[in-house]
């Protein structure tokens, strides 16, 4: 649904690339704020493919979305070319997740005592991770790009020099976050001399951010890491003990990774793989999911005749799937180029045959018990744009936390990420968002953090059916799965599926489920009365969804977020 129509900033690509091409008839988007919309639907009808789009959206991101919207933090991009002639050559997974500095190490995070030192992976010079972004857009551009790089980054330049019209949520944002770091660097931090301005309502220009954004059109992604824009960064690492160097800028490569692909219900639901859990976890949710449907069933109907709404039935069955799922995920999961991971394994039927097999439809399985399985093996942001081609881009990019570190790089007028925090500090120490690991995601040099970041694409018959991705941590997983369960098996529209109610337990805290928006006091109390802990989350996702189902499209943006979406 388009909920808002910009004025501002429309025609920028159209005077920038010369001609109108052709009017696209088929396509559709569901962006994270009205900028990039804005910006996609014109890329889109100048004749731009999806690739064209998310580049000039990834970079406005950056601009109009400084929370999470970024050049200086990494992400995942999952995409569908339409024009290649067999189903796998469709599929495609760009991973452009940042990198743990070469001078990393194990224990960075650790004191003499070998405890972890409070926020030190979180906020100021020693919280970043080597970025990934500029690299990641530029080989998407290479790779597939048709308009060219230089008018996709006008947009963002645009709104960089004259200035974007601050939302309340944004606002409010910023404000919470001075806060939330005050007292929490040992080095002092300069996010307020960036961002203290930005008031909602009023007009927000980053000049410095504009100049960088110049360099990096004119001279290409590669100016990130070896032009003005390397050095200025090195620089701020210097001004304090931050880790990151050229040598570490020099060599960061994003990599083209086979997605993981999961047959279910006739589909093939294609995701991020390692070093994100994202596609694992999903994939194991659907299957284990289809594997009880039987039992979930017959629960229900024997519910019902006691009087127990399905939501609390549903709820408890996610939660005994969720634990099983994010044990897996803290004893498998890290970085490919590291370990071996076992995808196949994890997501194969044998495997998650046996893991079912405890799960109890009726009460809560014990935390303890629930143990990785053998085999005989707040702050992201997600777009999703199919063009009329039919070619898909799923797109979840992140500085971690809202803000990132908080260190914006002087002169250059971006700011880096914390997502070293995505690493185990401390084998079983939680991270932010409450998850552990053990040695499969310890630091290492030049290692890839594990993340659950999770775009996603359900393809059928050899086309795109959804798109679909979300911010939000560990609640991504879950977030991504209930929505195409929504949209899938529970008959929703796209709109009622991104904006349901959603659930989520992670093993860890015990027993805790997680929701948003309200659930009504029968299923809170019901579900209390079943031994869970509930806590609200106010921050659970912004799903950006598209799906296409019996040749009709829809789109959809969550309405947790500020997003606009449209089918054109
Ligand atoms: N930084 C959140 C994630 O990658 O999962």
């Amino acid at each position: 649904m388009l909920k808002k129509r910009v004025v501002w900033g429309l025609g920028i690509v159209l005077l920038l690339t010369g001609s109108f091409v052709s009017a696209a008839k088929s396509a559709a988007y569901a962006m994270p704020d009205e900028y990039s919309a804005s910006v996609t639907k014109q890329v889109l009808l100048a004749g731009g493919n999806a690739v064209d789009a998310a580049v000039a959206a990834g970079f406005v991101l950056a601009v109009t979305y400084p929370e999470a919207g970024n050049i200086g933090g990494g992400g995942f991009m999952t995409l569908f070319h339409a024009k290649a002639k067999n189903t796998a050559d469709k599929m495609l997974f760009l991973d452009y997740r940042e990198k743990a500095p070469k001078a990393a190490f194990k224990s960075l995070y650790l004191d003499k005592d070998n405890n972890v030192i409070p926020y030190r992976s979180l906020v100021g010079y020693q919280a970043s991770g080597v970025p990934g972004t500029v690299m990641g857009l530029w080989m998407a551009h290479q790779r597939f790009g048709s308009l060219p790089w230089k008018a996709l980054l006008a947009p963002a330049i645009q709104y960089a020099q004259s200035g974007f019209v601050v939302s309340k949520p944004l606002a409010q944002t910023a404000v919470w976050y001075q806060k939330w770091i005050a007292n929490k660097s040992k080095d002092p931090l300069n996010f307020a001399d960036y961002f203290s301005d930005l008031k909602e309502g009023e007009l927000f220009k980053q000049p410095e951010l504009a100049k960088t954004l110049k360099r990096i059109a004119k001279e290409g992604g590669e100016e990130f890491y070896r032009g003005e824009t390397a050095r200025l960064l090195v620089k701020e690492m210097q001004r304090y003990d931050g880790l990151i160097t050229l040598n570490d800028l020099q060599s960061y490569q994003a990599v083209w990774r086979t997605p993981v692909v999961g047959e279910w219900q006739g589909r093939q639901i294609v995701s991020a793989p390692p070093p994100s859990s994202g596609g694992v976890a999903i994939i194991q949710l659907l299957k284990m999911k289809a594997l009880l449907q039987p039992k979930l069933d017959h629960a229900l109907e024997e519910g019902k005749k006691q009087g127990l709404s399905e939501q609390v039935i549903k709820t408890h069955f996610y939660a005994e799937l969720e634990k099983r799922v994010y044990a897996d995920r803290a004893f498998y999961l890290g970085d490919p180029d590291f370990m071996d991971v076992p995808v196949e394994a994890l997501i194969s039927d044998e495997y998650l045959a046996k893991r079912v097999q405890t799960v109890l439809m009726d009460e809560i399985s014990e935390t303890k018990q629930i143990r990785y399985g053998k085999f005989e093996s707040p702050e992201t942001t997600h777009f999703s744009i199919l063009d009329a081609q039919g070619n898909a881009v799923s797109n979840t990019y992140t500085l971690n936390m809202p803000f990132g570190s908080g260190v914006v790089v002087t002169g250059a007028g971006f700011l880096m990420n914390n997502e070293m925090d995505d690493f185990s500090t401390k084998p079983g120490v939680a991270n932010i968002f409450g998850v552990v690991g053990g040695k499969a995601n310890e630091i290492a040099p030049e290692k890839r953090m594990l993340s659950s970041m999770s775009p996603t694409i359900v393809a059928k018959d050899g086309e795109v059916e959804m798109v679909v991705g979300t911010p939000g941590g560990s609640t991504i997983i879950t977030s991504v799965f209930q929505t195409i369960v929504n949209v899938l098996e529970e008959g929703m529209s796209t709109q009622q599926a991104v904006d349901a109610t959603r659930v989520h337990h992670q093993l860890l805290p015990k027993d805790q489920i997680s929701y948003n928006p309200e659930l009504p006091l029968e299923t809170k109390e019901a579900l209390t009365l079943m031994g869970y802990q509930l806590k609200k989350n106010n921050y659970m996702g912004d799903v950006q969804l598209i799906v296409r189902q019996n040749g009709d499209l829809s789109a959809a943006s969550d309405k947790r977020g500020r997003g606009v979406s449209e089918v054109f």
